[in-house]
C-alpha cells in the first residue's frame, strides 16, 4: 500500500475515499496543551472551510478532545462547520474519523456503542466515516479489550460507522485485531500511529509494513513532531503551555535535522511544514497535521502535489538518526511485543 497513493490523488481507504493528507483537529477544545480559546472558532471555520474547498476531506478529531467543560469541543465545531459549509456536494464528502476513548468505565460493547452515538449526536451526523479505538488496553487491563473489538463490530453492524480504524496499537495487537475483525465480516481500515522524522522507530517501520501487507492504511499523526518540526521552535523561542517543558529538551538535539529540512526546503522552494509532512506521506502514510489557522492551512496544502527524491529522503532520515532526541512516544502506544 506504500506507494498507491504516488500522484496525490484521492486514496482509498476501505470502503472510503479521502484526501492524501488529513487534518487533525485536537487542538480545537483542548485549553491545556493547545491554549484554545472560544474566541478561536471563526478562524477554525475558515480553516476548516479553506480546506475542504482545496480538496481535503479527512478530518481526524476524538471523543476525548476537549478540556474541562469543553469536552467534545472538537466533535462539535466539526460538526457545526460541516452543517454550514457552504456546497452540498464538498459537504457530503467529509469523511470524520473519530476515536472512541478506552475509558475504564467502557467495559461492554453497549457502552462503546453508546459513546458511538453520543459522538454522532455532537457531530450532528447520521454516520460517522472511520470509527477508531483510541489506544489499545492489552498491556493494562486485557479483559477490557474484547469489549473494545466487540464494540466497533456492533457500531458497524448497526450502521453508526461506515468504517473501523485503531491507534496507537503495536504490531501484534494489530494483527490480532484485524484477525479479529475479518472473520466477524468487519474490515480494518486504518491505523494511526506517531509516525513523522522524529518518530520513524522500530516498531513505527513494522507497523506499517504489517499494514502494507494487510490492506490497512496508516494514518500519521503528530507529523510535525508537534510542531517542532516546522522550525518556527528554538531553545530560546518556546511555545506557550507544557509543550515547553518537552520541546526544551527536545530541540536542542534536533539541529541536523533541521538544518537538513531547512536545506532542501529552501532548495525545493518549500516550507520545513511541507518538507516534513512530503517525508510522510512518501513513506506511504496519510499524514494529519494539527491546524489552527488559515496560514497553517494554506502552508501544509503545499505539500501536496510533488515528491521528495530518493536522495532527498535519505538526507532527511541519516539527519533524524543523527539528531540524539527523539520524541516521546504516546503513553497510549502499545509496545512492540504486544
Ligand atoms: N491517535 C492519537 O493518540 C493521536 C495523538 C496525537 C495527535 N493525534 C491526531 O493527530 C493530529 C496532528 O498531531 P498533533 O496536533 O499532535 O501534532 P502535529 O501535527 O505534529 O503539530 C501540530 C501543530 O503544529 C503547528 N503547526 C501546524 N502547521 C503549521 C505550519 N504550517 N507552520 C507552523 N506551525 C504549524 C500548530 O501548533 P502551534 O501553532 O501552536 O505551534 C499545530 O497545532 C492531532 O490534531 C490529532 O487529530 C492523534
Amino acid at each position: 500500500m506504500s506507494s498507491s497513493n504516488g500522484n496525490d490523488g484521492q486514496v482509498k481507504m476501505g470502503p472510503l475515499t479521502v484526501s492524501p493528507m488529513g487534518f487533525g483537529t485536537w487542538a480545537w477544545g483542548n485549553q491545556l496543551l493547545w491554549g484554545y480559546k472560544e474566541s478561536m472558532d471563526t478562524d477554525l471555520q475558515q480553516t476548516f472551510n479553506l480546506a475542504v474547498e482545496n480538496g481535503i476531506n479527512l478530518f481526524d478529531t476524538a471523543d476525548s478532545y476537549g478540556t474541562g467543560r469543553l469536552n467534545g469541543q472538537s466533535e462539535k465545531l466539526l460538526g457545526k462547520f460541516i452543517r454550514e459549509f457552504p456546497g452540498k456536494r464538498m459537504q457530503d464528502d467529509i469523511v470524520i474519523a473519530t476515536k472512541f476513548a478506552a475509558y475504564p468505565w467502557r467495559l461492554t460493547p453497549g457502552q462503546f456503542v453508546k459513546a458511538c452515538r453520543a459522538s454522532l449526536e455532537r457531530l450532528q451526523l447520521k454516520q460517522i466515516g472511520i470509527g477508531q479505538l483510541h489506544w489499545s488496553t492489552a498491556n493494562y487491563a486485557p479483559p477490557q479489550e474484547l469489549a473494545l473489538w466487540d464494540g466497533l463490530v456492533a457500531m458497524y453492524e448497526k450502521g453508526l460507522v461506515q468504517a473501523v480504524g485503531v491507534s496507537n496499537y503495536g504490531p501484534k495487537q494489530l494483527v490480532k485485531i484485524h484477525d479479529y475483525l475479518k472473520a466477524r465480516g468487519v474490515p480494518l481500515c486504518s491505523a494511526q500511529v506517531q509516525f513523522s522524522l522524529l518518530s520513524m522507530g522500530k516498531d513505527q517501520i513494522e507497523i506499517r509494513n504489517i499494514c502494507d501487507s494487510l490492506g490497512i492504511r496508516l494514518i500519521a499523526y503528530s507529523p510535525l513532531g508537534l510542531g517542532m518540526l516546522t522550525g518556527k521552535y528554538t531553545s530560546s523561542r518556546l511555545p506557550l503551555g507544557p509543550r515547553a517543558l518537552l520541546f526544551r529538551q527536545i530541540l536542542p538535539g534536533l539541529e541536523p535535522l533541521l538544518s537538513s529540512l531547512r536545506e532542501i526546503a529552501q532548495k525545493r522552494n518549500k516550507t520545513l511544514p511541507q518538507v516534513a509532512i512530503n517525508w510522510c506521506i512518501c513513506n506511504g502514510t496519510i499524514p494529519i497535521p494539527g491546524i489552527k489557522t488559515v496560514k497553517q492551512v494554506e502552508e501544509n496544502l503545499g505539500a501536496l502535489g510533488w515528491r521528495l527524491s530518493s536522495d532527498e529522503l535519505l538526507q532527511l532520515e541519516f539527519a533524524a538518526r543523527e539528531s540524539p532526541q527523539k520524541m516521546i512516544q504516546n503513553i497510549f502506544q502499545t509496545r512492540i511485543r504486544m
